[in-house]
């Protein structure tokens, strides 16, 4: 059977392309970027890094070391030759960081959460950032919202759709359709419960786990008005969730 990050190998490009999207650039982006704070003498970890977006966004913004991990060879690959077009001093892993060796103030998770089949891979993958944080270093993380809209079309203004594949509860399949540019993708991911959701990261050593509302840039309210925002805003389909490992 074929895991779900498996999934990723092929769709670097279009992980790439979707930055670009109004919802990720003005919203999210905007978003977790506030939620981090200021990157002066930190080293970060990009867990779930993907091509290295967020990644590199951290390192320009003055981060003086950063890595990213991805299970996938094609994301990481994708990345690597990014990094040899503009050398920026990251280094990209398909292996999670060793606890012996390594040590990080911040890390963050975007959207790879929804990614773990079940309660041992999520506990897992928080872990790869518990394990490697200081104590107090914080982890910046966007499961599935719990709440997320549900109906069909909800979500189709900002370039996606999301529904449930099957009755909503712990680790059940929830169908991310991404139909933008040249892109028209399905993809699985899965739902956690905001219970299931803490209680992994209690697990993987993290407490004060707090849900902050997103934020829209001044720049995104100027370019599409605050009517665009107000049906994410009402019901975002990502949570966005702060917590600091003990
Ligand atoms: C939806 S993509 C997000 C990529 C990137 N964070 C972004 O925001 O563009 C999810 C990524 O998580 C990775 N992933 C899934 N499970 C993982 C795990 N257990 N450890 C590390 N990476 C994982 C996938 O390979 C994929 O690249």
């Amino acid at each position: 059977m074929t895991a779900m990050h498996d999934q990723f190998d092929t769709l670097a490009r279009m992980y790439e392309d979707m930055f670009r999207l109004p919802w990720r650039r003005h919203l999210e982006k905007h978003s977790v970027l506030s939620a981090l704070g200021s990157f002066g003498d930190r080293a970060v970890l990009d867990v779930g890094c993907g091509t290295g977006v967020y990644t590199r966004e951290v390192r320009r913004r003055g981060a003086a070391r950063v890595t990213g991990y991805d299970v996938s060879e094609g994301m990481v690959a994708r990345a690597r030759l990014i990094e040899r077009g503009e050398p920026l001093g990251i280094e990209y892993s398909t292996e999670p960081p060793d606890p012996a060796t390594d040590c990080y103030d911040l890390a963050l998770g975007v959207y790879v959460l929804p990614y773990a089949e079940d309660y041992r891979s999520l506990v897992n993958v928080c872990a790869a950032a518990g394990r490697v944080l200081r104590p107090g270093g914080l982890f910046v993380t966007l499961p599935v919202n719990p709440d997320y809209d549900g109906r069909r079309d909800y979500y189709a203004r900002y370039g996606f759709r999301l529904w449930d594949a099957e009755p909503r509860a712990d680790a059940s399949r929830v169908t991310l359709e991404l139909a933008f540019g040249p892109y028209h993708e399905k993809i699985t991911a899965r739902h956690w419960s905001r219970t299931t959701l803490e209680r992994a990261l209690a697990e993987a050593s993290f407490t004060d786990v707090t849900w902050l509302d997103f934020q829209v840039a001044p720049q995104g309210v100027q370019e599409h008005g605050r009517e665009f925002w107000a049906p994410y805003l009402c019901c975002p389909h990502a949570s966005l969730i702060t917590c600091r490992k003990k």
